[in-house]
């Protein structure tokens, strides 16, 4: 295994849309060592989200591109480029970034370009994750990091974390409940990502030489 002391610290730069919870705990995570990383810029599609307020807290570089100001998905995409470029990341991290990427985007950064999606993929691909967990009366439920792929929510899982649903959870008792393992999952992918023991390699996740099954690293 690589020792990760030997390894320059990887650029990452975080795409949000909202709270940014999980942006919070990758940048705990890059502070105190535990990645081998730095979040060098946070880039929302939306202004006004706390996560922003988060970059601003921490001493990182933030900025609001707005999908408003494009007339075209190609358009928008190409202007996140050149922002996301000027940063020089070796990681891209999508940590709620509501937006569906266009396949230029995505091959752009293939291979450098993580989604957290609150689901055991391949279920539930999209919205409403947790409501439709809870309608079809799954006892079970769950968070996905995967690289991302042309294939909406659809590119090789790397590590997936399960919580139980109760018969009287609402979403929102659903959705607390995964957000507390998407805490723990998404540093600990980044982490590896950092320290060169990830990749992706004919669309299939691999972790320290090892290509990952269909649900990723630890399905139970
Ligand atoms: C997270 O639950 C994440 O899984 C979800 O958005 C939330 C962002 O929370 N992502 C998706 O639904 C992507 N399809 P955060 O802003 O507090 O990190």
């Amino acid at each position: 295994m690589t020792n990760s002391v030997n390894i320059a610290k990887k650029r990452i730069v975080v795409l949000i849309s909202g709270g940014g919870t999980n942006l919070q705990a990758i940048i705990d995570a890059c502070k105190d060592g535990y990645i081998n990383g730095e979040v060098v810029a946070v880039i929302s599609n939306k202004a006004d989200v706390y996560g922003l307020i988060r970059a601003e807290q921490a001493g990182i570089s933030h900025a609001v591109l707005s999908h408003k100001d494009h007339d075209s998905r190609e358009s928008y995409d190409q202007a996140l480029v050149s922002k996301i470029n000027s940063f020089s990341p070796d990681l891209v991290v999508l940590a709620g970034f509501m937006r569906i990427l266009t396949a230029d985007f995505v091959q752009t950064y293939s291979g450098k370009l993580l989604n957290i999606h609150p689901s055991l993929l391949p279920k539930y691909q999209g919205l409403n994750t947790h409501q439709r967990a809870i309608d079809a009366k799954d006892n079970e439920h769950g968070v996905s990091v995967h690289f991302v792929t042309e294939e909406l929510d659809g590119g090789p899982v790397i590590l997936q974390a399960k919580v139980p649903v109760f018969s009287e959870d609402s979403a929102d008792d659903l959705a607390s409940r995964v957000h507390q393992q998407e805490h723990r999952i998404y540093p600990l992918v980044v982490k590896w990502f950092c320290e060169n023991r990830l990749s992706m390699q004919n669309e299939q996740a691999v972790l320290d030489g090892n290509i990952l099954p269909a649900s990723g690293y630890a399905n139970d």
